[in-house]
């Protein structure tokens, strides 16, 4: 008996889950029309456990950022639930969602339009602290010069003082991503942190953020282009089309061994990593994505999909378990 208890290996706690979650905007295509939907995120479900990251990748347009930010309760699914810490926040009232908004932070894109330019770094980071009601000054500059000195802004008085146009791209980053974790949030949605950064500094914060998710266990959503960063931070990739998971699964796994045509097409379409092959044609996904105000029936690759067959065009595929943990919603994922 004991030696089986030896073996029982306890699986993090789930800190974000979602079900069949569907955010659609509301938007009028004529003046005497009825209004119609974006379907930009169209029943999706997952969970992330605690210190784990998950890859969100996908082309542009297919509901990346309407995901993560529904997650985070700044935008309202239309149906579908949201639990944090296994507790349904759904619908909760903002009142209700103090400690959720504690626990949970962004990091976007662009580190020059997110940091405000009339605050000095002391002052940005000091917000939330503000907020978040900690009084005492000590305590906050504490905080403050401990955030900073995380993400190596050293030394941290004299980045402390700095206004934001005083500070390169990268550094600029990585006052966004202390502001982010000053808090020591549990649960983080990353929105392409590094796309707008110079390929130099690019490694170098993809580390500090893998660092920082280790140390703190944060549970993590890495949105990205890039399925080369998400094989580095993620150790599970969620490939999103047109407002829908369409593969899910170890990262290593679905690179090497990828089941929908769909990421078939994308991880083709990486630059090669050879550098002799460095010139070679990159190739593109073919097509162009659908319309989320009208996707077409059935499976939404299917227009794209060299292998569609006619089930493919009037049915709709569900996600199905193939290797075990790997999950792919396609009619054709064991024949092609
Ligand atoms: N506020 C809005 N009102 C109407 N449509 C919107 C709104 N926000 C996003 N959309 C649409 O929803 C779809 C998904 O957008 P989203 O920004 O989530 O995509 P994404 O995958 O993050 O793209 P990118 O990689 O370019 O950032 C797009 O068709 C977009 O035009
Ligand atoms: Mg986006």
């Amino acid at each position: 008996m004991l030696a089986l208890w030896g073996r029982v290996s306890v699986e993090p706690a789930i800190v974000l889950r979602v079900e069949n979650l569907r955010t659609w905007f509301p938007v009028k295509t004529g003046l005497f029309k009825p209004v119609s939907y974006v379907k930009a995120v169209d029943g999706v479900s997952f969970s992330i456990h605690r210190g784990e990251a998950l890859a969100i990748v996908g082309e542009s347009g297919c509901g990346k950022t309407t995901l993560g930010r529904t997650t985070l309760r700044v935008l309202e699914p239309i149906s579908g639930k949201i639990y944090f810490h296994e507790k349904e926040i759904t619908h909760s009232r903002e009142e209700e969602l103090k400690e959720f908004r504690r626990k949970t932070a962004m990091i976007f894109q662009d580190p020059y339009s997110s940091l405000n330019p009339a605050f000095n770094v002391y002052r940005i980071l000091e917000e939330p602290l503000i907020i978040n009601g900690i009084r005492k000054k000590e305590e906050r500059t504490e905080l403050i010069y401990k955030a900073l000195e995380e993400v190596k802004l050293n030394p941290v008085e004299l980045f402390a003082s700095k206004y934001p146009h005083m500070l390169s791209g990268g550094q600029r980053q990585r006052v966004a991503i202390a502001r982010a974790l000053i808090l020591k949030p549990e649960y983080v949605v990353a929105d392409e942190p590094v796309s707008m950064l110079d390929a130099s500094v690019r490694a170098e914060i993809l580390y500090l953020l893998n660092e920082l998710k280790n140390r703190h266990q944060i549970a993590f959503m890495y949105i990205t282009h890039d399925l080369a960063t998400a094989k580095y931070l993620c150790k599970r990739t969620a490939i999103m089309y047109a407002g829908k998971i369409v593969e899910v699964g170890p990262t290593k796994e679905i690179i090497s061994n990828p089941r929908h045509p769909y990421t078939k097409a994308l991880i083709e379409a990486l630059p090669d990593p050879d550098p002799s092959n460095r010139f070679r044609r990159i190739k593109v996904v073919p097509g162009e994505p659908p319309n989320l105000l009208n996707p077409p029936p059935g499976c939404r690759f299917s227009p794209r999909c060299p292998y569609a067959k006619d089930i493919c065009r009037e049915r709709e595929p569900e996600l199905e378990e193939g290797p075990p943990g790997h999950y792919t919603a396609c009619f054709l994922k064991d024949e092609i």
